[in-house]
This record gives C-alpha cells, sequence and structure tokens, in this order.
C-alpha cells in the first residue's frame, strides 16, 4: 500500500500553490536519476489554477523538453470544444509553456465510439512505455459522487475482470458529455505518485467516502499507487472549522 498523505490548505488557491510546489519537486526528484518524468493530467475544473502556476517560471524550474504529457480521461468532443479535457490543458499550461510537441500524448477522440479511441489510446501508452504504463505522477479529481477520471460507481471499475490500460465507456446520464476515455485502474496504480485536488464543500461527502472511510463502491477508492498517495484539499472540501 502506498504512504498516503493529507495536505489541507485554506482555499482553492493555496491548495493549488501547494500542488503546484510539490509537482515541480516530485519532477525535479525523478529527472535526477531518469530522463523523462511522465505527467497524467486531470479534466474538470479544481486543476486548472495548478496548470496555470505550473506554467509561470518558479523554483525549482520544470525542464519542460523532459515533461511528457498524458491525459486521465477525455470526452469524445474535438479539442476545441469547451468541455474538452485536452483543450483546458492547452488554454492554462500547454499554450504558455516551451513544450515539444512530441511531448503532449492527448487521448484522440476523432473516433465514433469510446472504445476505438481508447484502444487507440492504450496503443500510444504501451508503445511510449514499451510495455505497461508506469506513470511517475497521475493528477486525479474526484467527483460528488466518488467517481474519479471517467471511472464512475455505476461501472463498478474496481470490479473488471481483465480492464487493460484504457478504457472506453458511456458516463452515466448526469455527466455530460456522455462519451469518455479513461485510465483504468491498473494504469493508475502502476504510477509511482498519485495526486488527489479536492476542492470545495460539495466534495466533502465524497472525500469522507473515499480517504477515510474507504467506501469500496467507488473507484476512488481503489486508486493505489506504487509509491505516494497525496490528497490535496481545501478546509471547504476537507469541512474545516
Ligand atoms: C473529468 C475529470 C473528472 C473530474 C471530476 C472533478 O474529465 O471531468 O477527469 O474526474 O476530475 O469530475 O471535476 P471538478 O474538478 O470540475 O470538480
Amino acid at each position: 500500500m502506498p504512504t498516503a498523505m493529507t495536505h489541507i490548505h485554506s482555499d482553492h488557491e493555496e491548495m493549488s500553490q501547494a500542488a503546484a510546489g510539490a509537482t515541480r519537486k516530485a519532477v525535479e526528484r525523478v529527472l535526477r536519476r531518469q530522463d523523462t518524468f511522465s505527467l497524467v493530467l486531470a479534466g474538470g475544473s479544481t486543476p486548472k489554477r495548478l496548470y496555470e502556476l505550473l506554467a509561470v517560471e518558479d523554483t525549482p524550474p520544470i525542464p519542460w523538453d523532459q515533461v511528457h504529457l498524458f491525459w486521465g480521461d477525455e470526452r469524445l468532443v474535438p479539442p476545441s470544444d469547451p468541455t474538452s479535457n485536452e483543450g483546458m490543458a492547452r488554454e492554462t499550461l500547454i499554450d504558455a509553456v516551451d513544450i515539444p510537441a512530441s511531448n503532449i500524448h492527448p487521448i484522440l477522440t476523432a473516433f465514433d465510439h469510446p472504445e476505438t479511441a481508447a484502444k487507440a489510446y492504450e496503443k500510444v501508452l504501451v508503445d511510449f512505455f514499451a510495455g505497461p504504463p508506469a506513470f511517475d505522477l497521475v493528477l486525479l479529481g474526484l467527483g460528488e459522487d466518488g467517481h474519479t477520471a471517467s471511472l464512475f460507481p455505476e461501472d463498478r471499475p474496481h470490479e473488471a475482470a481483465d480492464p487493460g490500460w484504457v478504457v472506453g465507456l458511456q458516463a452515466p446520464p448526469r455527466h455530460s458529455p456522455r462519451g469518455r476515455v479513461s485510465l483504468t485502474l491498473p494504469a493508475i496504480n502502476r504510477a509511482r505518485q498519485v495526486y488527489f485536488l479536492v476542492s470545495g464543500e460539495g466534495k466533502h461527502e465524497s472525500l469522507v467516502a473515499v480517504r477515510d472511510q474507504q467506501d469500496p463502491a467507488l473507484p476512488a477508492t481503489h486508486v493505489a499507487p506504487e509509491e505516494e498517495l497525496h490528497w490535496f484539499v481545501d478546509r471547504a472540501a476537507q469541512g474545516g472549522t
């Protein structure tokens, strides 16, 4: 089981600053012993500020020519769509840093079915890692229903017999757009580290259910990376006084 740690911050800004500092240090530490750092980006709104902070010059600097970017999940829409996770990351981070295009590995979505897109991304990962994916850091958000990436409680992804590394699916009706591609739990759990970013009082219940009560029905509960699991939360999500 990984070492799990919670970092509680007064608000979303301070949480984002802390997560950005930790990410910079993780990049620096890993690049002391290998040439590349593989970073998986989360979608949604919570990580936007973190991405903006990673885009600015700070210490330790991030050598973007040694960083490879991947996505934890994607909606089956073009990058120009306002709900695209790739589009959001380009706007908040990628367009502001000098990263080679060959270091950016988006989930391609120009397919008719999520399963086809998933198979294509699985090939990207297996080709890059010359075998099973082994990310250095995976960033994840947490939904109010306990989903993470596009792994939803209804689909019971933690019970899948042979989920592979990437899955294509239809999200539950409450989540639009419904066509999704997501890393599976085995792909996430082969990472060295996972950072969960959880902000806002709306996430309090799912944070407690996943982190504290470890409700087995919730996919996020089954996230267990090889080395370290960090929860970056603000007081509103923590339920702080
Ligand atoms: C997505 C994300 C998803 C997200 C949570 C939290 O594509 O939507 O990967 O898992 O992290 O839904 O979203 P917010 O950060 O917007 O609350």
